[in-house]
C-alpha cells in the first residue's frame, strides 16, 4: 500500500479513513475543523448516554449540530450519531428520532471503559453479555430504515480477547452494517500495546462483513502494519488526528505533506473563535488540543509552556504563534 522508503505512498483508493469519537475532545467544533483540514470518510460523534427515556430535539440537535446540516460537517464530512446505552427499547426509540431530526447513521457504543458510564450498564461493560449485545444492536437495527447504517464499536474484551469472536457474532446477527474494533482490552484504558491481530480472527471470521480497525494508528508505517497484521482496509484514527490534523490528508495524498507550525496554531485559534463566550471552558478546550499538538511540534511545546496557566482568552491571543 505504501512506500515510505522512497517518501512517496501509493495508496489503495479503497481504504477507509474515519475520525473516531472522542468525548469532550472530538465535539461539533472540533469535528468542523478536523475535517476540513483532512478528508476524512466520515466521522462519528461523541456518544450520547441513553437511560430509560426518549430525549426531546434539543438533546439531539445540541449534541450533534450537524443533524441541521444533512448530517454532515460544513466541508461535506457525514457524521454518524453515537449512542452508548443498555436498554434495548430506550436505545431503538433514541435512535430512530436521531434519525427521523437527521442522523445519517447510528453508531452503538460498546467501548467505553469510563466508570461513571459502566456502573449503569453501558458501554465496555457490555462486553461480557454478548446477548444484551445483541439485544442492543438488533432493536436499534429494527428501529430505523434499511437505508440507515447501524453500527458497533467494541473493545477486545474486558481482560482479555477472550470474548472478542462472541461478540463480534451478536453484532453480526443483529444485522449490523459494520463493527469497529478498538484493539485493546478494558482493563487496558488507553495504554499500549494495540493488539491488530485479535481483529484479524474477526476479518477471518466474517470475511463478507466490513471490520473497521482502530488503535494507535498515527502515521502511513503504523498503518501499514495495522493493515498486515488485522487483515482490514477500514481504519478508524482517534487521537493522533487530534496531534497531527493533516495526518490523514496525508495518508490520502501521494506524497508526503504536513502542515507548517503557524498553521496548525492558526487552525487552534479558530477553535476559539468558532467556540462562542464560555471563556473558562474554551481556554480549557484550547490548551487541550494545544498540548496534545506537542507530540508532533516542538513549536506547540514551547507555547505550550508558555500559556498552560493561562486562564483568559487574551492571554492567548497575545502571544505570538
Ligand atoms: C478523550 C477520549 C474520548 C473518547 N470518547 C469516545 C467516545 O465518545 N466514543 C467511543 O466510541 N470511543 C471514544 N474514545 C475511544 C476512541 O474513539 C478510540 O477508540 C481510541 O482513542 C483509540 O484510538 P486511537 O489510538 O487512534 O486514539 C475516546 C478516546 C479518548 C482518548
Amino acid at each position: 500500500m505504501f512506500d515510505v522508503s522512497r517518501g512517496t505512498k501509493s495508496v489503495d483508493p479503497s481504504i477507509e479513513l474515519v475520525l473516531a469519537p472522542m468525548e469532550g475532545l472530538t465535539d461539533f467544533f472540533m469535528r468542523d475543523i478536523l475535517t476540513s483540514l483532512s478528508p476524512y470518510d466520515w466521522c462519528v460523534s461523541e456518544f450520547l448516554r441513553v437511560t430509560d427515556h426518549l430525549y426531546p430535539a434539543s438533546v439531539f440537535h445540541k449534541h450533534c449540530p450537524e443533524i441541521n446540516t444533512q448530517g454532515k460537517t460544513s466541508a461535506g464530512t457525514p457524521v454518524h450519531l453515537q449512542l452508548l446505552g443498555s436498554d434495548p427499547s430506550a436505545m431503538a426509540d433514541n435512535a430512530a428520532k436521531a434519525v427521523e431530526l437527521g442522523a445519517p447513521a447510528i453508531d452503538i457504543n460498546f467501548g467505553c471503559p469510563a466508570r461513571t458510564v459502566n456502573k449503569s450498564g453501558g458501554g465496555a461493560a457490555l462486553l461480557n453479555n454478548a446477548e444484551l449485545i445483541h439485544q442492543i444492536v438488533a432493536s436499534v437495527r429494527r428501529s430505523v430504515p434499511k437505508h440507515i447504517a447501524v453500527s458497533a464499536k467494541i473493545r477486545l474484551g474486558l481482560e482479555s480477547s477472550e470474548e472478542l469472536l462472541v461478540n463480534a457474532e451478536a453484532i453480526h446477527e443483529a444485522s449490523a452494517s459494520w463493527l469497529t474494533i478498538h484493539a485493546r482490552t478494558k482493563s487496558q484504558g488507553y495504554r499500549p500495546p494495540v493488539d491488530w491481530r485479535s481483529i484479524g480472527q474477526v476479518v477471518q471470521r466474517f470475511p463478507d462483513w466490513k471490520i473497521i480497525a482502530n488503535g494507535d494508528i498515527s502515521s502511513a508505517a503504523s498503518l501499514r502494519q495495522c493493515q498486515l497484521e488485522s487483515g482490514c482496509s477500514s481504519f478508524m484514527i482517534g487521537r493522533a488526528a487530534v496531534s497531527q490534523p493533516d495526518l490523514v490528508a496525508s495518508l490520502k495524498s501521494a506524497i508526503d505533506t504536513r502542515m507548517s507550525w503557524p498553521e496548525v496554531g492558526l487552525a487552534q485559534l479558530q477553535l476559539i473563535q468558532s467556540m462562542g463566550d464560555k471563556e473558562r471552558g474554551i481556554v480549557g478546550r484550547y490548551k487541550q488540543w494545544l498540548s496534545m499538538t506537542t507530540s508532533v511540534y516542538p513549536e506547540a511545546h514551547e507555547r505550550f509552556q508558555r500559556l498552560k496557566r493561562a486562564n483568559h482568552i487574551a492571554e492567548i491571543l497575545a502571544d505570538p504563534i
